[in-house]
């Protein structure tokens, strides 16, 4: 936030200051500020300054994210793995990149990543701008490296000049080039539920909505934990207790050689979950009920079960039907409809 103001006041002295200057240097003028709006209610972001938004910076993010050009067989694109209808995840399990190979993991639904820090499963990305140079060089997604990329883009007819319009510079490198993705993944923001509604006074919930959210807001159910706060996830690493001992895959334990680490993933937000199945690290749960039946009776007593995790040692909460279609309608009161519809995030 403080970042963008400060870039707005920065821009306007340019402009003064352009004014006076000869028309030849009209092909430098500065980009445009883009103005990011906080919901109500949610935190202030962070935004590193030397990457503020703008609409030239936005609007090349955005074709970037949609362009197959950035990989290997010119086949995959960002959006290929990341379908807006499916809030920017993919409906597959496991998605297929450039090579016909299936990624590890589940792909993420990518909204409100202005309120993140820490980027896949298994939080190996520490930055916005390090996560999106990732793609184009892994092998099971885009496969292409970016001393490629970066030749196919300074050949293209239209990117060496949104470059210019947007960095004031048609040299084209993979930093400047993550900057926009993360410019246009930035704008990607997701509040308008009947949740915010309610939390502003503006709607009221159904019987069993309201008691659904009573369970998933008190011990009975206890979910609010790690998917608590207005962003519906704490942002931080667990071991869910989906899997025992013998199954258990590394995930944090690979960034930080920890062994308490071993089996923790990223606590996904539960915003947009009618969009974002399958579900789970590697898509195992189709639907939410079997996501509701796991946390109520199967629940895994390994050993990096987390301490919230209460029941582990008992198979999980026991919940009874009324009580786990209640909190499947509560978490349903998260659903943003005019996000994945809106056209003013595709190309
Ligand atoms: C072949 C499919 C595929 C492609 C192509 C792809 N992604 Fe992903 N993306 C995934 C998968 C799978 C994950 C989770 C992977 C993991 O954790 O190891 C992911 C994770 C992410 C995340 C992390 C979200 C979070 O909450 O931590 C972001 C952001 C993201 N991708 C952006 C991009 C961008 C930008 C591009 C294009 C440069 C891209 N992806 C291309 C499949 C893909
Ligand atoms: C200890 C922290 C913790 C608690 C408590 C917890 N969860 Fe989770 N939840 C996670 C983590 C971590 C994942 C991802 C696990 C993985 O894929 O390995 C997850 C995944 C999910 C998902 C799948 C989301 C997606 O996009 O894949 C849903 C839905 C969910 N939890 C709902 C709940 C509900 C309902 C409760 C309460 C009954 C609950 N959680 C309690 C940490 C927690």
């Amino acid at each position: 936030m403080f970042g963008v103001f400060t870039f707005v006041i920065l821009a306007l002295a340019q402009c003064e200051k352009d004014k006076y200057v000869s028309p030849s240097s009209a092909d430098s003028i500065e980009p445009t500020p883009y103005y990011l709006k906080v919901p109500q209610g949610f935190p202030d972001y962070f935004l590193e300054q030397q990457n503020a938004l703008t609409n030239e910076g936005v609007e090349l993010g955005r074709k970037l994210f949609f362009d197959p050009i950035l990989s290997k067989n010119r086949d995959v694109s960002c959006a290929s793995c990341h379908l807006q209808s499916s809030s920017f995840s993919d409906p597959r399990a496991l998605s297929i990149g450039t090579n016909g190979t299936a990624t590890t993991f589940h792909s993420m639904p990518i909204f409100n990543i202005a309120w993140m820090n820490e980027f896949f499963w298994d939080g190996r990305a520490k930055s916005r701008e390090d996560q999106a140079l990732q793609p184009v060089n892994n092998p099971l997604e885009m496969d292409l490296g970016w001393i490629e990329a970066v030749k196919r883009l300074s050949a293209d007819s239209d990117y060496p000049r949104m470059f210019k319009a947007a960095f004031g510079t048609s040299v084209i490198d993979s930093n400047l080039a993550a900057q926009a993705m993360v410019q246009y993944e930035m704008t990607l923001v997701s509040s308008e539920t009947k949740f915010d509604a309610w939390l502003k006074g503006q709607a009221s919930f159904t019987p069993e909505e309201e008691m659904g959210r009573i369970i998933f807001n008190s011990e009975r159910g206890d979910c609010f934990h790690c998917h608590g706060s207005i962003l519906a996830t704490d942002n931080s690493f667990h071991n869910n207790g989906l899997d025992g001992d013998a199954d258990l895959k590394s995930g944090l334990y690979s960034v930080t050689n920890d062994q308490s680490d071993f089996g923790k993933f990223k606590t996904p937000t539960i915003r947009n979950l009618a969009f974002t199945s399958p579900y789970m690290h590697d898509g195992r749960f189709q639907t939410l009920e079997q996501v509701v039946d796991f946390y109520s009776d199967s629940v895994q007593n390994n050993r990096n079960v987390d301490v919230l995790m209460k029941k582990a040692n008992s198979g999980g909460l026991g919940l009874n039907s009324s009580e786990k279609n209640a909190l499947i309608a509560f978490m349903l009161t998260m659903t943003d409809s005019s996000f994945t519809r809106n056209p003013v995030l595709v190309p």
